[in-house]
């Protein structure tokens, strides 16, 4: 009874699975198809505090990098009981004849195998969103188009051009998803992230005309804000980030313009985790639940944050404290990883992403020279897409990456594996192959 009584549920699932499958597939082929796409882009906003969209990317450029994580998988330990892996294989059998039966039921010639990301009923808050390029909207879609609703966080200043652009259908275009429709936004909030609370924002920056018709800006306010619309949040997403003397190298920074870097781009993010944690919903280990495929039920909560390889390589360009802001973020994941998830069980991670073409970046000069470093020293020889970085953000949200926290994950066509610039005239006679596609 027992048995039978699974798997009939087993069935329900699997013709869930099965559109999911259907609607996942022309997404698959658009974002392929996408991959060669350049983001062009307005410059996000021009104000005394040149806000950086997508932290990593709008004034940046990417190489290198090493690794702790891999040291951390070298000494992994079953616990798994031989019972219980009999058991497992036997529901993954029992599993796999459903499905089979299931796509032979449907008509569907070819029976794709599902392992969809599914973020339906999940709730995303994305910090750092103020126009229709750059990471942050494109995490947005991605999460969107896996069924996630989109809460935005949009800097104060650049509320009312983002809201009148999205109303006036500007965007319309750059949100159409995978199965044609448009991503919705749930809701937008102003936030202004380098601000806790009411008593940290100055009097000048209250009283500002971009500000004053604002309200409940701070990160406090925000997370409270959002408590009282929607109760809980399930992934939350960092994609800002400031440096007001990023064009001085390091050694001519302020120590005003370093610690601005710092308060915008790193501090940003323990504040704001720090806020929503308590509205975040906890990764849950639901036992006997005959839906627990894999480990659909144990991933709860997540937080994703957007870094760069300047942080632990040497991108000379990158200044005025920029680098060491994304250093501190990349030991904050570690920690907060530590902390969010013996707390809640919620996982932290950040993205490494490559540099990302947008008309902002064109009109700095100093992306366009690290797109073109990539293109010709990177392991993949194509231009970085911004559905590539929103995408990987879906992944690392979704249930999928359950066992994934504290990591940075690598989006940048694997520059960051390379030790040397092949470019370099010392290897002319190495005949170096080059992607000729
Ligand atoms: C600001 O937040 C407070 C407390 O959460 C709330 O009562 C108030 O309505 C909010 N103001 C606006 C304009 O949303």
């Amino acid at each position: 009874m027992f048995i039978l009584k699974r798997a009939f549920i087993l069935v329900l699932f699997c013709r869930l699975k099965l559109s999911l499958v259907r609607s996942c597939f022309p997404k698959m082929a658009a974002s392929a198809a996408s991959g060669m796409q350049i983001a062009t882009a307005r410059p996000c906003i021009t104000s005394s505090r040149k806000f950086f969209q997508g932290g990593a990317a709008f004034l940046s450029a990417d190489p290198k990098g090493s690794s702790w994580l891999k040291l951390s998988s070298a000494h992994q330990i079953s616990s798994v009981q031989p019972f219980q892996q009999r058991n497992f294989a036997s529901s993954l059998a029992k599993f796999n004849q459903v499905v089979t039966k299931a796509v032979a039921e449907s008509g569907e010639s070819k029976p794709l195998p599902g392992l969809p990301i599914d973020l339906r009923g999940k709730k995303a808050f994305i910090a750092g969103v103020a126009d229709d390029n750059g990471y942050g909207w494109a995490i947005a879609k991605s999460l969107a188009a896996a069924g996630a609703q989109i809460l935005v966080g949009t800097w104060v200043p650049a509320l009312n051009i983002f809201e009148n652009s999205l109303r006036r259908g500007k965007f319309d275009d750059s949100r159409v998803l995978p199965d044609g429709s448009l991503m919705e936004i749930v809701k937008i909030y102003p936030l202004d992230a380098v601000y806790d609370n009411p008593e940290d924002a100055p009097e000048d920056v209250k009283s500002n005309k971009r500000y004053a018709g604002s309200s409940n800006w701070t990160v406090q306010e925000v997370a409270e804000s959002v408590k009282q619309d929607f109760g809980s949040i399930d992934i939350l997403v960092h994609s800002l980030a400031n440096g007001p003397e990023v064009s001085k190298p390091l050694l001519e920074t302020s120590r005003k313009g370093y610690l601005a870097a710092l308060s915008a781009s790193s501090y940003s993010y323990v504040s704001l985790l720090k806020h929503f944690l308590p509205i975040m919903n906890p990764g849950k280990l639901l036992k006997n639940q005959p839906l627990c495929f894999f480990s659909f039920c144990r991933s709860g909560g997540s937080s994703i944050s957007l870094t760069y390889i300047a942080s632990e390589k040497i991108i000379p360009g990158y200044g005025g404290g920029m680098s060491s802001a994304k250093a501190a973020l990349e030991s904050d994941t570690r920690v907060l990883a530590f902390e969010a998830g013996r707390k809640k069980r919620i996982r932290v991670n950040t993205i490494s992403a490559g540099p990302l073409r947008s008309r902002a970046a064109k009109a700095i000069g100093f992306i366009d020279t690290m797109i073109e470093y990539s293109l010709t020293n990177a392991p993949l020889q194509k231009e970085l897409s911004a559905d590539e970085v929103g995408n990987a953000a879906a992944f690392l949200a979704s249930p999928l990456a359950s066992a994934i926290t504290g990591a940075v994950i690598y989006v940048d066509n694997g520059l960051n594996a390379m030790g040397v610039g092949v470019d370099s005239p010392v290897f002319v006679d190495l005949d170096i192959p080059k992607d000729k596609h």
